[in-house]
C-alpha cells in the first residue's frame, strides 16, 4: 500500500505505536503566571549545534495558545516510577494538573519543572512550524537539569500502553 489516500486514521495510529518512545510533560507559564502542561510523547532532539528540540502539539489541546505563545517551555522527561504524572497531565481535566505536583526551583521566569525526572530540557521558542492537525514547536535549549540517580529507568509508551526497559 503506498497511496495516503488508503491509510485510515486508525491504520496510521497503529503503525505510529510501534514505534517506542519516551513520555514526556511538556510545561510552560503564561503572562498571566498561570502553569500549563500536557503528556507529550512526539519530543525528538533536532540538533547538536545550535542544539534544539521539537514536540508537536495539537491544535485542540486546551494548552495550545499558552504553550504556543510561550517565550519558553520545558521538556519533562519521566522516568518509569512517574506513570501517574504521565496520566494526570493527560487525562485530568478542568483541575490545576500542578496541584500535589513536587516542583523543584528554577531559574527566574522559567516554566514549571517537575521533580523526579530522568532530565528536564529548558528551551527558548525558536520556531513554529504547522503540521496538519499539530503545531511542530522548535526549542532552542537553554538549561539542562539531569537526574544524579544512575540506576532511574525510563517510562516508555509502545502501541497504547505504558512499557519499561528491560535490560
Ligand atoms: C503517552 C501520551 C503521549 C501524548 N503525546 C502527545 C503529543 O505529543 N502531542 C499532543 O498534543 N498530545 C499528546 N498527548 C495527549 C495530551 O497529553 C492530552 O490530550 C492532554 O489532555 C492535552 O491537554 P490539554 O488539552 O489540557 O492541553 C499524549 C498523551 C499520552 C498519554
Amino acid at each position: 500500500m503506498t497511496g495516503t489516500e488508503t491509510i485510515s486514521s486508525a491504520a496510521f495510529r497503529f503503525a505510529c505505536g510501534r514505534f517506542a518512545t519516551g513520555v514526556t510533560v511538556v510545561t510552560a507559564q503564561d503572562g498571566t503566571g498561570q502553569r500549563w502542561g500536557l503528556t507529550v510523547n512526539s519530543f525528538s532532539s533536532v540538533s547538536l549545534d545550535p542544539p534544539l528540540v521539537l514536540f508537536s502539539i495539537d491544535l485542540g489541546a486546551n494548552s495550545y495558545a499558552a504553550i504556543t505563545t510561550a517565550d519558553q517551555f520545558a521538556i519533562n522527561v519521566l522516568s518509569a516510577e512517574q506513570q501517574p504524572i504521565s496520566d494526570r497531565f493527560s487525562f485530568v481535566k478542568d483541575e490545576d494538573r500542578f496541584k500535589g505536583i513536587p516542583l523543584i526551583a528554577g531559574e527566574v521566569g522559567e516554566p514549571p519543572l517537575l521533580e523526579g525526572c530522568l532530565c528536564t530540557i529548558i528551551c527558548d521558542r525558536e520556531n513554529t512550524v504547522p503540521g496538519g492537525d499539530h503545531t511542530i514547536m522548535i526549542g532552542r535549549v537553554r538549561r539542562i537539569v539531569v537526574t544524579e540517580d544512575k540506576a532511574a529507568q525510563p517510562l516508555l509508551y509502545y502501541a497504547g500502553c505504558y512499557a519499561g526497559l528491560k535490560v
